[in-house]
């Protein structure tokens, strides 16, 4: 394959800004991504639910609980209610420091609307997330990227292998990241590189459990490495000398830094 979409920066490295700069505003809201536009992020990214009228939505968690002022499933709600609810003041009570009485406005966006207010100003790493709870979320997104004609400014990015099999049968070119998290030091086999080589462009990775060697390794298998989630600057320089393609961080604007003094 040849990836006329695969995006290298000039600085050699891309920052993602993790839900927005989800460090210093409400994490997947206009104001976030917003935020992480003007730090100069590469990507902004973006994980995707599906309201119970089929609407894909910016948000972690599967429920409200955590990120609004509502609770219950995001599939179980229509958009109305969902958008009903304040998705920015939970940021303001835990975030003292950083809060802003403006917040407590923000609404769950849907996909269209962030394309909307975003247009080709930025690229988007698009995550489905539990896509087995919603079947042909990726049949929407990929409509949605269509309509856009965004297909030059999107990633995808999943922890089900399933779900980027599927776009990559749709389209050759877009960049997609299999996600993987490792909960003790992380190793991954010659042939477990081969198989994601199948169909993926590289890997999201915890920052927490790699080290130098697998750096290396996932490089050496021709795949790109995107550590998540790099939020401080002494961590953000050892990934950037292990040689890491990208980095996802709440703070785009330190890991801008991090970069100017290459
Ligand atoms: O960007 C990678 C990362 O988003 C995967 O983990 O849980 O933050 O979606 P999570
Ligand atoms: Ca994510």
């Amino acid at each position: 394959f040849d990836f006329p979409s695969l995006f290298f920066p000039k600085e050699g490295i891309v920052t993602v800004a993790h839900r927005g700069a989800s460090g210093y505003a409400p994490e997947c809201t206009l104001a976030s991504y917003r935020l992480g536009v003007r730090m100069k992020a590469d990507y902004i990214e973006i994980d995707l639910q599906e309201t119970k009228d089929g609407q894909l939505v910016a948000m972690h968690d599967k429920t409200v609980n955590r990120t609004t002022n509502g609770t219950g499933r995001v599939k179980n709600m229509t958009l109305a209610e969902l958008q009903s609810l304040d998705a920015g003041s939970w940021f303001n009570d835990k975030y003292p420091i950083y809060a802003r009485e403006e917040y407590a406005s923000e609404r769950v966006p849907t996909l269209r609307e962030i394309f909307e207010a975003f247009g080709k100003n930025t690229r988007y790493m698009l995550e489905t997330k539990d896509p087995e709870e919603y079947p042909g979320m990726e049949e929407k997104l990929w409509a949605l990227v269509e309509e856009f004609d965004l297909k030059a400014h999107v990633a995808v990015q999943s922890f089900s292998k399933e779900s980027l099999v599927k776009i990559r049968s749709w389209d050759k070119d877009v960049p997609l990241f299999q996600l993987l998290w490792y909960n003790r030091t992380a190793r991954i086999s010659q042939a477990m590189l081969t198989e994601i080589g199948g169909y993926a462009n590289g890997i999201g990775v915890n920052y927490l459990r790699i080290d130098e060697s697998y750096v290396h390794k996932v490089k050496a298998s021709g795949l790109l490495i995107y550590p998540y989630t790099v939020n401080y600057q002494v961590n953000m320089e050892n990934t950037v000398n292990w040689g890491v393609d990208g980095v996802h961080t709440d703070f785009p604007d330190r890991f801008r830094e991090v970069i100017a003094e290459l």
